[in-house]
């Protein structure tokens, strides 16, 4: 390993060092990338793992899915309560988590995959529950359990993606720091 030294040489260097890290394009990638037009934006470069990728964006589609559902339940039910204010959040972070999962199908179509809507799977691949409570702060309760639950899945997809992809690192980033908005909001509104 070359180390750098801000001290006199003891030796004199006339060239770069043999061993020094280069930082170049690699021109045989971008040569392949003008091939398999039918991939769009996944080129040859992308890596092993797109596969391992869309399941794991498949499988938060479906918990933004089923959490839309639990907050429109909850929404719907709710409004005759004492809190007609939490009733429209509610409905606010009902919108949110359809927006997560519009963000994730789009990303899984630009990855060369399919998102997945079936219906009768949808619970099992959900990490978080559906809910059908009645009183206001088992709603609440719910909620908050089923974001902490999305907070540490994406928390740990975000991690396991790394630099493999950078693009969909970033999408999981954003709908991470709307989740915890979410659930701070929650924690807020939670009694006991
Ligand atoms: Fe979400
Ligand atoms: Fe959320």
């Amino acid at each position: 390993m070359s180390v750098m030294s801000f001290d006199t040489p003891r030796h004199a260097n006339n060239g770069s060092s043999p061993t020094a890290e280069r930082l170049e394009l690699d021109t045989g990638a971008l040569e392949a990338a003008k091939h398999s037009l039918e991939k769009g934006a996944v080129t040859p470069g992308y890596g092993p793992w797109r596969e391992d990728i869309i399941k794991l964006l498949n499988d938060a589609l479906a918990t933004e899915i089923v959490c839309t559902l639990r907050y429109k339940r909850h929404h719907f039910t709710a409004k005759g309560l004492a809190s007609p204010k939490i009733a429209e959040e509610f409905l606010v972070h009902a919108n949110e988590e359809t927006a997560h999962g519009d963000m994730l199908a789009e990303r899984i179509v630009q990855l060369g995959g399919e998102p997945d809507y079936t219906p009768d799977t949808l619970t099992g691949r959900s990490h978080a529950d559906y809910d059908d409570s009645l009183d206001l702060q088992a709603m609440i309760r719910a909620n908050l359990i089923a974001e902490r639950v999305a907070i540490e899945a994406y928390q740990q997809m975000i991690r396991l993606i790394g630099d493999k992809d950078s693009t969909t690192r970033r999408i999981l980033e954003s709908i991470l720091s709307q989740e915890q908005e979410h659930a701070d909001e929650l924690s807020d509104w939670l009694t006991d």
